[in-house]
């Protein structure tokens, strides 16, 4: 099996030209096999920056054809990790392995990754089909290979009547979309996204979250995404990596990662949270110093409930209100389905599982 013809050479961030990577063997069309190129694995990961320690360790498996997303705060080390991941940064410490092949010191375009920046930089003054073939070119597939497969990602995206459109005569959503097109035409084992949807207003934002999803299970490609938008990590993820201050906090399924965020900061950093304190406080098993958290869907109004507290704010969210309960000093949020109480109203509450944190960590909380 070959590897790679790339003749090129250096690689910088962000250049359409070394975007590119590994190419698979000729394929009629793109290739579709579950999980077919193996899986990710990081391990010990550093990067010493300006400094510090921007990635601090990091330790990652991503399977065969799973999505996992980089989730955390603006700063934490999310891009300088994916580009250590993708080649395009050196490591301090730590290895990168593909399909279990050790690539640490393997250069970007000899990877079998592709990697889409958050800035897509396509060629202005280049077609959209231009923009896809790009890599294959500059790798050398033959002509009606190159044509086949840029015929299938753009099939594949959406995007088969805009063929012979130029950047500029698309728009925003499209031309992210021509991006990842320009990725997947390389058949990657592994799939690198930064911030893939920042671009793009919120309704667009979900539509091409979605087709991203759906053509990474079509193809089963093995993808990490980068993101600091949790409803996007949410929604698209087979697991999530919480990451802060370049190290990851929890790595987890979506709905575990809600349910029980191993740390504070994953807690507060997922969903909204109200802290538990006062006459709210009664009856939950903690220590004094410990940190107790409930989410909305777990404060429930009851009229049978001892524990009463007070309608300060009614926030209409859609299919349900957000309702501001205030006891003394204390607030809490709930999630109302159905007519909210009356701002001012006096009504019973009661909590369902609380989240219970020592020293940052969780101890417990369910009642
Ligand atoms: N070349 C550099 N020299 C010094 N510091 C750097 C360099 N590159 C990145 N950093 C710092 O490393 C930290 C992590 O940067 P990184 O781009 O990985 O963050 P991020 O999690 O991707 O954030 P964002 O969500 O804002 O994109 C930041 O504080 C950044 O200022
Ligand atoms: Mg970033």
């Amino acid at each position: 099996m070959t590897t790679s013809t790339s003749t090129s050479s250096t690689s910088t961030e962000g250049d359409p030209m070394t975007d590119a990577t590994l190419l698979a063997e000729p394929a009629p069309g793109l290739q579709a096999a579950p999980g077919r190129g193996g899986g990710l694995l990081v391990r010990g990961l550093r990067k010493r920056l300006g400094g510090r320690d921007v990635v601090a360790g990091i330790d990652l498996d991503v399977a065969p054809g799973e999505l996992v997303s980089l989730l955390g705060p603006s700063g934490c080390g999310k891009t300088t990790t994916l580009r250590m991941v993708a080649g395009f940064l050196p490591v301090d410490d730590g290895t990168v392995a593909m399909g279990g092949r050790d690539v640490t010191d393997t250069g970007p375009e000899r990877r079998p990754s592709a990697m889409v920046f958050q800035n897509y930089a396509l060629w202005p003054h280049m077609t959209v089909t231009q923009n896809v073939a790009f890599p294959l070119r500059t790798r050398r597939v033959p002509k009606q290979q190159t044509a086949e497969r840029v015929r299938a990602a753009l099939e594949l995206v959406g995007l088969s009547h805009h063929a012979t459109s130029k950047p500029t005569a698309i728009s925003g959503g499209e031309q992210q979309r021509v991006a990842l097109a320009r990725a997947v035409v390389q058949e990657p084992d592994v799939l690198l996204l930064d911030e893939p949807l920042s671009n793009l207003d919120a309704k667009l934002r979900v539509s091409v979250r979605d087709e991203i999803r759906r053509i990474q299970q079509r193809l089963g490609i093995t993808t990490v995404i980068v993101t600091h938008d949790q409803d996007e990590a949410l929604s698209v993820s087979d697991r999530i990596a919480v990451m802060h201050d370049g190290r990851i906090e929890q790595i987890a399924a979506p709905a575990e990662l809600y349910a029980r965020p191993a740390t504070e900061f994953v807690a507060s950093f997922i969903g909204s949270t109200s802290a538990v304190g006062g006459r709210f406080a009664i009856g939950v098993d903690s220590r004094p110093g410990d940190t107790v958290l409930v989410r909305p869907e777990q404060v429930v109004l009851c009229d049978d409930s001892p524990l009463t507290a007070t309608v300060s704010r009614v926030l209409m969210r859609g299919h349900f209100a957000e309702v501001v309960l205030r006891a003394d000093d204390d607030e809490l949020r709930a999630f109302v389905s159905g007519p909210p109480p009356s701002v001012g109203h006096a009504v019973g509450v009661r909590l369902g599982d609380v989240l219970v944190y020592r020293e940052g960590v969780l101890v417990g909380g369910a009642r």
